[in-house]
């Protein structure tokens, strides 16, 4: 049995992961370490410790607490390291810098420690496309060898994490690979990310807001073919290297959210066009013909289709949506939007 370590495991992509691995009924067990921030909701996982009492473990802990992974990895006999742990939101990193130093770069340090002292068969670093900074609307796709130029303090403390773990392969020889995945949508994720925020307040006739006017494009991935490729670099991906993950699914917000307003057949006076995020990169697009070529990944499921299962999942989950959007939540979310 290979035992994965995964943290982050009770957050949006990490838990739809767990989900996943657990449905293929292979050999893995899984060790899911998460510090629960406001991010991390154990309903995401509700019936898991159930379902799979042999092949699942949770430890509230913070990635950043060596000592205590460290004693979690020698306990459990961790095989293999996927490092989901992440303060994942933009704004918020524009609103205070240090969060996502602390554990996007710091708690990657802590971990990649942890990986050498142990010596971990493989440490797979879940990074994202931010890195390669923005794309005129003409530009090529980043392939892994663009330049890396972030510009907000997420994506520069998720840079920085990158070359940490690049360093530990050069230096220490550390087996890891890095992935730099697109947008992703799907159940379970925070609504306070730009598809399950449009679907929120659309069914509650709330106003949408859209920063600037709606030109900035994204690609968006269905999370499970994130999934997916992540499983196919950690069992097979070549020592060292780095895959880009894309849905090849380019579409500005506004056209994105115009399609959510239809499907839920709400009025576009909804839409509210606010000002814009500081540093906003205006387009994002993914080359992912290296993990195509090499590993025999590729997206399956097609946006349309994908958006429209997204859209009725938030519309039966509507007690889930409702636990998460909390009074801190709605706190967050007025500051937010005071100014704009
Ligand atoms: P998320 O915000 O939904 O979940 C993050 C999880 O990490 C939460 O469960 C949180 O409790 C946990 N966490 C935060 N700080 C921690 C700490 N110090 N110790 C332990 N756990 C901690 O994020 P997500 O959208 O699922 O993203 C997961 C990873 O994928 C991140 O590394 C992110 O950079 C990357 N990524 C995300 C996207 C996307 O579109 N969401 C795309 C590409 C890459
Ligand atoms: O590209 C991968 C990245 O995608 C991940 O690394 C990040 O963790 C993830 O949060 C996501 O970052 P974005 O900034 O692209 O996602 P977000 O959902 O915050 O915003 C998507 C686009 O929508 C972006 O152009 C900003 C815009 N937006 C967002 C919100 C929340 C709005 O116009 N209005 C909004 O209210």
């Amino acid at each position: 049995m290979k035992k994965i370590l995964v943290t982050g495991g009770m957050g949006f992509i990490g838990s739809n992961f767990i989900r996943y691995i657990l449905s293929l009924n292979e050999d893995f067990k899984i060790i899911n370490v998460d510090k629960l921030t406001y991010a991390g909701n154990p309903e995401n996982l509700k019936e898991i410790d159930r379902k799979f009492p042999n092949e699942y473990r949770f430890y509230k802990n913070d990635i950043c607490d060596f000592a205590t992974i460290d004693k979690i990895i020698n306990k459990e006999e961790v095989d293999y390291i996927v490092n989901f742990a992440a303060e994942s939101h933009v704004d918020r990193s524009i609103d205070n810098p240090s969060i996502c130093c602390e554990t996007n770069f710091f708690g990657t340090q802590s971990l990649l420690n942890a990986a050498r002292k142990h010596k971990i068969e493989k440490f797979v670093q879940i990074s994202t496309d931010e890195v390669y900074g923005s794309l005129d609307f003409n530009d090529s796709p980043f392939t892994e060898s663009t330049h890396l130029s972030p510009n907000s303090p997420y994506s520069a403390s998720k840079a920085s994490a990158d070359l940490l773990v690049n360093s530990y392969y050069k230096t220490f020889n550390l087996p890891v690979n890095i992935t730099r995945c697109s947008n992703n949508y799907g159940p379970y994720q925070f609504p306070e990310k730009l598809i399950p925020l449009m679907i929120y307040n659309a069914t509650n006739d709330k106003e949408l807001p859209i920063y600037g006017k709606g030109i900035n494009i994204r690609d968006w991935i269905y999370v499970d073919d994130h999934c997916k490729a992540i499983l196919k670099v950690l069992l097979d991906g070549k020592i060292g290297q780095i895959y880009n993950i894309g849905g090849d699914s380019e579409i500005s917000n506004i056209d994105l959210v115009k399609k959510i307003l239809k499907i839920l057949d709400k009025p576009e006076s909804l839409i509210t066009f606010v000002t814009d995020r500081p540093g906003h990169d205006l387009r994002y697009a993914i080359d992912h013909n290296k993990i195509t070529k090499e590993l025999g990944w590729k997206p399956e499921i097609k946006f349309e289709k994908a958006l429209e299962l997204t859209v009725q999942w938030y519309l039966y989950n509507e007690e889930w949506l409702k636990n998460v959007t909390t009074k801190e939540y709605l706190t967050y979310y007025e500051k937010q939007y005071k100014n704009r």
